[in-house]
């Protein structure tokens, strides 16, 4: 099963929004699709539905990676019962946070071993580099660096490419970076195109695009539940089809590797 993660080392930049937007791409492309939850804020959980929908949650499974534990963590989405499943998020995974031993990092990548019914599996990550995001970076093939065109922004996403080629180096040694994702792009800023030419200075190729708007439509769908792809209008078809292209990308980049 290809596994994209999806991180940034700085908060609020759209890790979450980038997540929900590949997942509701995967399943408007007919792949059955498993999102992790693996942060303690447990924001994807409650935008695809799932809530309170499973016995355990990945907190229990990075206590245990057994196929029992991991079956019992998974709940179906109410975006499409069919074609996509969480794994829950929870706010005791914070207790994962913390320095882990190089021996345990391995934890996540075990649990999605016991999986094989998937076409895709999407991590969302926390805004740290702690234990929980090293335990994604490590069970991922791709990871997807999220950042918006602002100062604090773009030197986290200089980190977050560190943090990922010294995880490749210890306990990671098949991941890879996918690229950058610009997100909350305002058309007319000149600080915004400013900080755009800088990370095009620094990551060149890397940049991935489209790159993605701010647009009301993204929150709307958001605070309604529901997915970009499911959403009217055309600020929502236009978003649509950025994540169309960025899991185009992604999908050929993991059948690939
Ligand atoms: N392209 C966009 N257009 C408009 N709003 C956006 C866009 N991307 C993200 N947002 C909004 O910005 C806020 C933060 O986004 P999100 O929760 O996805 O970030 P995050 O990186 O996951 O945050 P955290 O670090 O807390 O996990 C949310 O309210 C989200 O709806
Ligand atoms: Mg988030």
């Amino acid at each position: 099963m290809p596994v994209l993660g999806v991180c940034s080392l700085k908060g609020g930049v759209g890790k979450t929004s980038i997540t929900l937007g590949l997942a509701s791409a995967a399943v408007a492309a007919g792949l059955r699709t498993l999102v992790v939850d693996l942060d303690p804020q447990a924001d994807t959980t409650l935008a695809l539905g799932a809530t309170g929908a499973a016995a355990q949650d990945v907190a229990a499974v990075l206590d245990n990676p057994a196929d029992y534990v991991v079956k019992s963590a998974l709940a179906v989405s109410s975006w499409d019962p069919d074609m996509l499943d969480v794994l829950m998020g929870s706010a005791d995974s914070a207790r994962h946070d913390g320095p882990t031993y190089e021996h345990r990092l391995g934890r996540l990548a075990t649990a999605l071993d016991t999986l094989d019914e998937y076409d895709l599996v999407i991590i969302d990550c926390p805004p740290s580099l702690g234990g929980l995001t090293r335990q994604g970076l490590t069970a991922c093939d791709r990871a997807l660096v999220v950042t918006e065109p602002g100062l604090f922004s773009v030197t986290a996403a200089a980190r977050a490419f560190k943090a990922i080629d010294d995880l490749r180096r210890s306990s990671a040694p098949h991941l890879q970076p996918l690229g950058v994702v610009i997100n909350r792009v305002r058309a007319r800023s000149s600080e915004q195109a400013y900080r755009q030419a800088e990370l095009e200075g620094m990551f060149g190729p890397l940049i991935l695009s489209p790159m993605i708007p701010e647009r009301a439509a993204m929150q709307q769908a958001q605070g309604a539940g529901r997915s970009i792809h499911d959403w009217p209008g055309a600020s929502a078809a236009e978003l649509a089809q950025a994540f169309d292209s960025i899991l185009a990308r992604g999908m050929r980049a993991m059948s690939e590797a």
